[in-house]
């Protein structure tokens, strides 16, 4: 396990970033120490008075595409020895649990490009990125979202991060066979009339734990056959 994970953003909305990553549980990793984020502006890496980080597309099309030489200049003064850069990009490898738990295990620094306007030039995938990571099928106004979201999911899985550390493995696709999880309930026993199921209250953890099992496959089933075994 990596005993640190450093992460630096580079977007050109840095707020959308910051905000979900600095509430409740991330904001204490982060002020713990357990990880390090830093969300810059890429248009500090422009060198002229406009601070502009786009322009027109060769070939023509519409939109804007985003300039290679921001991407360039920042990742080099960032680049450590063990980074690891990934362009959020709907183009990417699809994003999924085990993907973010070889993320959480692995990595030392990210640096995350986020992506705006039509496309970043080529060359920012050919000359810097490690990898392409989409995180659904569904196209975003940028990539600052997907990289909040997918910052999320790497940090929660770092040990220590989560109060309890049996949760991440008992969620939806970390169980044994990457499953839905179970439902779960608290108080009150009956509310409005609708019933805790009877076995939960029971005290009995054999029973339990096959309600649980027979509920979780059956909710697979009709919500996510593809993840059946
Ligand atoms: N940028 C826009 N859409 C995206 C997606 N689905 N995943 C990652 N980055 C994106």
């Amino acid at each position: 396990m990596s005993e640190r994970l450093d992460i630096d953003v580079l977007t050109i909305f840095p707020e959308v970033v910051r905000a979900p990553l600095s509430e409740s549980i991330l904001g204490r990793a982060s002020d713990e120490g357990t990880v390090g984020i830093r969300i810059h502006d890429l248009r500090d890496w422009t060198t002229d008075k406009y601070r502009k980080v786009d322009d027109e597309p060769y070939g023509g099309g519409p939109g804007m595409v985003m300039k290679p030489d921001p991407f360039f200049a920042a990742v080099r003064d960032l680049q450590k020895e063990k980074t690891s850069v990934v362009l959020m990009t709907p183009q990417g490898r699809q994003f999924d649990q085990e993907m973010a738990r070889e993320f959480s295990v692995s990595s030392k620094h990210l640096i995350i490009l986020c992506g705006h306007y039509e496309g970043i030039d080529h060359r920012v995938v050919q000359g810097l990125v490690d990898q392409e990571v989409s995180i659904g099928d569904y196209v975003l106004t940028n990539g600052a979202l997907a990289a909040a979201v997918f910052i999320d999911s790497i940090v929660r899985l770092i040990p220590g991060v989560l109060g309890d550390e049996r949760s991440p493995i008992e969620e939806s696709f970390s169980v044994e066979d990457g499953i839905l999880e179970a439902p779960c309930y608290t108080r009150p026993a009956d509310f409005e009339g609708m019933k805790v199921p009877e076995v939960l209250l029971s005290g009995h953890h054999e029973k339990i734990k096959e309600w649980k099992r027979n509920i979780a496959v059956e909710r697979t089933l009709e919500n996510r056959p593809d993840l059946m075994p």
